[in-house]
């Protein structure tokens, strides 16, 4: 069979094709299914529900959705199971799993017959790893999104996962709220199934992958718990159909227009400074490099126009209300590709031109008049990080833009976690925190630790913001002055490695600039008495992850999974 279809792709090997698809049909029909369906073609459904993921716990009735679509379609629904990873409950962080979930819905796609596939995840490292699998494995693909948690009202106001997770901690921190006040705050952050409320990372990628083309038109925002969210997964089972008679690939609609135009989204929504690295690696698996130099020339001419936590005051579930992301697009329409295919099988500019204009301005601004003039992130480079780093800015304070500081140096998470409370540390509100080795081979892989916590005993006095440096990533739901990404990282001995307290640091968010001020021969000794934290692991994933994660501006893929070797 020159071009096989349905259970006819990939057959098992057993030296006798006409065997093996008879093999497999007799034990396909032990599953209840008549002929007729087994001849149909196959959408796989990649679903990533589980115990242990607190975002998906609707998984299954979206699922069935899905297969009502791809059968009403004339299609084979067969879902299978893939790691999931569910943010708060993976150690030592999700991120160290994210190319393992990758691998995993790579493989699977590739090992098992199907001829197009709906990836249903939502978890901030889910969206990725389904995009960057699909992506590798190039077969149709459609993107369904979990959809955010609802907001919920709590003596007065609304609260919602997980900004307001953040203010109440710090508040908590800084003694203006009892353990017993905070235990029942505790009770009402996340109270519905869906991602994170406010423009998080999982909230970002979900923007993201409508943007590129891959899912469907009109569905990063709905939440997860309204019908709509149920009638997005019927369609996109329907359009999973439609796709593998197409045979529109993943390859063909992430392309390098595709991802400028997720960049341009990214910045208009103030959303994640993870989203930079997911869709880093998600563009390497189709050889479409990211340069952070680009990233700024974009910024500059990109206003945020999206009001939403932690930039601004609204969540995920009001932007729906609001036009959702088609409405984001339509004001972005002059700095947008729009020849750009979606696997709706038009083009952007075919999709923005159908659609209808209603738009809520309190929660998406118009071009001419945006919430903030530009984009929300910046890459900053100089002699503290060669290779890069990333700051929020649209969550940032301008007052500490450009500063220079004194730095007051934590050497791990161990050393951070005991001594920043500690009454007798040294440090003052114009101090810079800097955090080392909390980087992707720091053996912690890259935590969410770069919004270090401002130390009790200023926070006690009213600090509410410093400047703090790491290479480690930071939650999208957080906030602050907080510089990111540090590359090359402390513990392969990059200069942040080499920074210690009483050291100068200079920040010019306008020159985009980070630099150490100590002197050459200074740095020459310290680089000679350098040694990395940690021994290397010996087996199993970590030794694979540690011999093979790239730096944060190469997306911290591995380096064999990339469709291009990076070229630094
Ligand atoms: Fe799943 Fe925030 S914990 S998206």
């Amino acid at each position: 069979m020159s071009d096989p279809r349905g259970l006819a792709r990939g057959l098992t090997n057993y030296g006798d094709a006409d065997f093996s698809l008879y093999l497999r049909r007799s034990f396909a029909t032990s599953m209840g299914y008549s002929r007729e369906m087994l001849a149909r073609p196959v959408v796989g459904i990649a679903q990533s529900a589980s115990g242990f993921n607190n975002c998906h716990r609707h998984f299954p009735e979206l699922i069935d959705a899905v297969k009502r679509g791809v059968v009403a379609a004339g299609g084979l629904p067969l879902d299978f199971p893939t790691i999931s990873l569910g943010e708060v409950f993976l150690s030592p962080t999700s991120m160290m799993f994210r190319n393992l979930m990758a691998i995993d819905v790579e493989e699977m796609i590739r090992a098992q017959p199907m001829d197009a596939v709906v990836l249903v995840g939502g978890c901030d490292k889910t969206v990725p790893a389904q995009l960057m699998g699909a992506a590798s494995a190039d077969v149709p693909a459609v993107q369904l999104l979990a959809g955010p948690m609802m907001p919920m009202a709590y003596h007065g106001e609304r609260l919602g996962a997980c900004t307001d997770c953040r203010r109440f901690w710090a508040k908590y921190r800084a003694g203006g709220l009892s353990a017993t006040e905070i235990q029942e705050i505790e009770g009402n952050l996340a109270t519905t199934a869906g991602t994170c409320a406010v423009m998080g990372t999982a909230s970002t990628m979900a923007s993201i992958a409508e943007t590129l083309g891959m899912a469907l038109p009109g569905t990063a925002a709905i939440p997860a718990v309204h019908a709509d969210r149920l009638r997005a997964a019927e369609a996109s089972g329907r359009q999973a159909v439609a796709l593998a008679a197409a045979k529109l690939r993943p390859s063909q609609i992430i392309t390098a227009k595709s991802v400028e135009n997720a960049l341009r989204v990214l910045l208009a929504i103030g959303g994640s400074t993870n989203a930079i690295i997911h869709l880093t690696a998600i563009a390497g698996r189709v050889g479409v490099p990211i340069s952070l130099e680009r990233l700024n020339e974009m910024s500059d001419s990109t206003p945020v126009l999206v009001d939403l936590k932690p930039t601004g005051q609204h969540y995920m579930s009001d932007l729906h209300a609001a036009g959702g992301v088609g409405a984001v697009l339509r004001e972005l329409k002059p700095l947008l590709h729009l020849d750009c295919l979606t696997v709706s099988g038009e083009t952007l500019g075919a999709r923005l031109a159908a659609e209808p204009g209603w738009v809520d301005r309190a929660v998406v601004r118009p071009l001419d008049d945006p919430y903030q003039k530009q984009g929300g992130l910046v890459a900053l480079f100089g002699s503290l990080a060669p290779g890069g780093a990333i700051l929020k800015r649209s969550a940032a304070d301008p007052a500490l833009f450009e500063r220079e500081g004194r730095a007051v140096v934590f050497a791990s998470l161990d050393d951070l976690a005991a001594r920043i409370d500690a009454p007798d540390l040294d440090v003052k509100p114009d101090d810079f925190l800097v955090l080392q080795n909390a980087g992707p081979k720091s053996g912690y892989a890259m935590p969410e630790a770069g919004y270090l916590p401002i130390p009790a005993k200023l926070a006690r006095t009213g600090v509410k913001d410093m400047v703090r440096i790491s290479d480690a990533r930071m939650s999208g739901t957080a906030y602050g002055t907080i510089v990111l990404h540090v590359s090359p990282e402390a513990a392969v001995g990059g200069p942040l490695a080499l920074v210690k307290t009483g050291d100068r640091i200079r920040l010019s968010v306008a020159q985009r600039s980070i630099n150490l001020i100590v002197d050459e021969a200074e740095l020459s000794r310290r680089r000679a008495a350098w040694r990395a934290p940690t021994p290397p692991p010996t087996r199993g994933y970590a030794k694979l992850y540690m011999q093979s994660v790239l730096q944060a501006e190469h997306g911290c893929d591995f380096d064999f999974l990339r469709k291009q070797e990076p070229t630094a």
